[in-house]
C-alpha cells in the first residue's frame, strides 16, 4: 500500500519521493476515526456462487498444459495493475493465457497466480500431471484498515471483490492468500534438476514479482539463467498453442463478441451523417462504436481504426481525427471484446455518402472477391498460408486487368516478384480469441504452417491501398484504401463466416446504410 502512515508524516525535501503522491491526503489518523470505520458495518454475504459455466472448459485447458509438462512446476501469472499515468491505472485486464487457464474474465485478477504443481504421472487434477492452485489476493474484511484505505484493493474503494472461497466456488480450482503462500509455492524445492531440484517454467515478463521471484531461486540454486530463458520461452508457446483450436465455450463467446460489434457497426452507419458535420468526424465514428463496447461488453478488443479518405491506406490509423468527406471511403476496423475478454475484429469499408463510386465499387468488388477465394479453402486440410495465397492470387489478377502490375501476372506471383504487395502488404489473416492476434507465439509449423482444424478461428481480411502520394497508379485510384475484414469459424467440413451478419457486397451496404440512417 503506497499511502503514507499518518503515524509518521515525513515532509519538505526529506520526505521520500515515492510517499509525496500522498501528499493531498486528509484522511483523518485518529484512533478513533480508525476504530469506527472499521466497525458497524453489516456483514458480508458469504453464500457462495455456482461454479460458472467455463469452469469445466477450464479444467480441460490446464489438463492439456499439464500434458506437456510432467515433474515440472508452471508458473502463470495475471499481471499487475498498469499505471496509466501517476497514481491513476488503467482498467485490469489479466494475461490472455491467465484468463485461458482459469475462466476468469474482466478485473480477475490483479496480482493473481496461477501455480501447476507436479505430481506423480496421471495423480493430479482430471487425471493430469499437476494440481493446480490459483493464488490472490482476497477481498479484505470490513473490519480491516485495508476495507476504507487502500485506494487499489479497499471495498470501499473499488467495490466488492472476491474471497478464496468465492473464486474457489466459482472455478472449482483450490484458491490460497497470495501474501502467505505465494513465495513458498513458487520457490519450494526449486533448482538444478542435476541436482535434485525441481525445475521450475514462469510465464515471463508478466508480472516483475514473479520474474523476480524465479530468477532469485534460479540464482541461488546453481540453476542455468539462460537456458531457463529457453524453457520459459516453451512455456509462453504451449499457452498459445492449446488456443489455437476454440472449445464450444470459447466458440460461443466469439459468437457474443462477434454480435455485439455488427451492434456496433450498426450504429456507426447511423453515426455518418453526423460524422460528416464534424470537424474531426472520424472521432464521431469512433466513438459511436466505442459506446457499444461499452454497454455490451467489456470494451474494445484494440484500437478502433476510423479511417477516411486517404487515411484509410494508414493500415494501423488510430490517430482518427480526419473529417469524413462525402464522396469518399471511410474504413472502420472495430471489435468489442466480450466481458470473458475474447474478441471480434470486423472491418468494412463504407461509402460516406451511402453510395460507392464507379472506382471505389471496382476496387471493393476486387477485394471482395479475393475474401471470397480466401473463404473457399477455409476448411480443415488446407494450410494456415494457403488463405493468404487464395486472396493474394485474386487481388494480383485485378491489378494486372487493370494494368497497373508493372511485370506480367506470372511474374509478379513468382517469389522473385510480388510487386502487387505494393498494394496489400499486410497478412490475410490471423487468429481470434481472447488476443485480437491470438496466439502470436505458436510455433510456424502449427501457425502459418499449420494445417486447420474444427474449432480454429481467424479472419480474412485482404485489402487494397493506393495512397494518394503513389506515383504508380493513376489518379483514379489515389487515395481509395478498401479493407474487408471477416471472422471465420471452421466447422467440420468447411467454415461459417461468424460475421455473415453484417451486409459485406457493394448492394448489400448501400441498402444497409439506407435502412440504418432512415
Ligand atoms: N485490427 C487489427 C487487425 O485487423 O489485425
Ligand atoms: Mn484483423
Ligand atoms: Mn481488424
Amino acid at each position: 500500500m503506497s499511502v503514507m502512515t499518518e503515524d509518521n508524516p515525513t515532509s519538505g525535501s526529506d520526505q521520500p519521493i515515492e510517499d509525496r503522491v500522498n501528499n493531498r491526503s486528509q484522511r483523518p489518523s485518529s484512533e478513533a476515526f480508525k476504530e469506527f470505520m472499521a466497525s458497524h458495518w453489516a456483514p458480508a454475504d458469504t453464500s457462495l456462487p455456482p461454479e460458472d459455466a467455463v469452469a469445466p472448459f477450464a479444467a480441460q485447458r490446464r489438463r492439456k498444459l499439464s500434458e506437456r509438462f510432467p515433474g515440472e512446476r508452471l508458473v502463470v501469472p495475471a499481471g499487475p495493475l498498469k499505471v496509466r499515468s501517476n497514481d491513476t491505472d488503467y482498467r485490469f485486464r489479466p494475461h490472455s493465457g491467465f484468463a485461458h487457464l482459469t475462466g476468469l474474465g474482466l478485473d480477475h485478477e490483479p496480482d493473481a497466480v496461477l501455480v501447476f504443481e507436479p505430481v506423480a504421472d496421471g495423480t493430479g487434477d482430471d487425471g493430469g500431471n499437476h494440481r493446480a492452485t490459483l493464488y490472490f489476493r482476497p477481498m479484505a474484511g470490513r473490519d480491516s484498515e485495508e476495507f476504507y484505505s487502500n485506494a487499489r484493493t479497499g471495498e470501499f474503494w473499488i467495490g466488492p471483490r472476491p474471497t478464496l472461497a468465492e473464486l474457489q466456488a466459482r472455478l472449482g480450482l483450490p484458491t490460497a492468500h497470495m501474501d502467505e503462500k505465494l513465495e513458498d509455492a513458487i520457490t519450494e524445492n526449486a533448482g538444478n534438476q542435476a541436482l535434485g531440484g525441481l525445475r521450475i517454467r514462469l510465464l515471463r515478463d508478466v508480472d516483475l514479482n514473479c520474474d523476480a521471484l524465479v530468477d532469485t531461486s534460479r540464482i541461488n540454486t546453481a540453476v542455468d539463467l539462460e537456458e531457463s530463458d529457453r524453457l520459459d520461452a516453451e512455456l509462453a508457446e504451449a499457452l498459445s498453442e492449446i488456443r489455437l483450436v476454440k472449445d464450444e465455450w470459447e466458440v460461443e463467446q466469439m459468437r457474443t463478441a462477434v454480435q455485439a460489434t455488427i451492434n456496433g457497426f450498426h450504429q456507426v452507419a447511423k453515426a455518418l451523417p453526423r460524422a460528416v458535420e464534424h470537424k474531426r468526424g472520424e472521432r464521431v465514428v469512433e466513438g459511436a462504436f466505442f459506446a457499444r463496447a461499452r454497454e455490451e461488453g467489456n470494451d474494445l478488443g484494440y484500437d478502433t481504426i476510423a479511417a477516411s479518405g486517404n487515411n484509410a491506406t494508414v493500415l494501423h490509423w488510430i490517430h482518427n481525427n480526419g473529417q469524413v468527406n462525402a464522396g469518399d471511403m471511410i474504413l472502420v476496423d472495430a471489435g468489442v471484446e466480450a466481458d470473458s475478454l475474447y474478441t471480434a475484429d470486423i472491418t468494412r469499408t463504407l461509402p460516406v455518402n451511402g453510395t460507392y463510386s464507379e472506382v471505389q465499387r471496382k476496387v471493393y468488388q476486387a477485394v471482395l472477391d479475393a475474401q471470397g477465394a480466401a473463404f473457399e479453402v477455409a476448411k480443415p486440410g488446407s494450410r494456415f498460408r494457403d488463405l493468404h495465397q487464395a486472396a493474394i492470387t485474386v487481388l494480383a489478377q485485378r491489378l494486372d486487368e487493370w494494368g497497373l502490375l508493372p511485370v506480367s501476372l506470372e511474374e509478379a506471383l513468382s517469389d522473385e516478384g510480388q510487386q502487387h504487395r505494393r498494394w496489400m502488404p499486410h497478412g490475410t489473416s490471423h487468429h481470434l480469441g481472447l488476443d485480437v492476434h491470438d496466439c502470436a507465439q505458436a510455433k510456424r509449423e502449427l501457425y502459418l504452417d499449420g494445417v486447420l482444424e474444427p474449432g480454429m478461428v481467424f479472419t480474412i481480411e485482404p485489402g487494397l491501398y493506393f495512397k494518394a502520394e503513389d506515383l504508380a497508379v493513376p489518379e483514379e485510384y489515389r487515395g481509395i484504401g478498401v479493407r474487408l475484414e471477416d471472422d471465420v469459424l471452421v466447422t467440420e467440413d468447411g467454415c461459417v463466416n461468424l460475421s455473415a451478419d453484417l451486409p459485406r457486397s457493394p448492394d448489400e451496404i448501400e441498402a444497409w446504410l439506407k435502412a440504418q440512417q432512415g
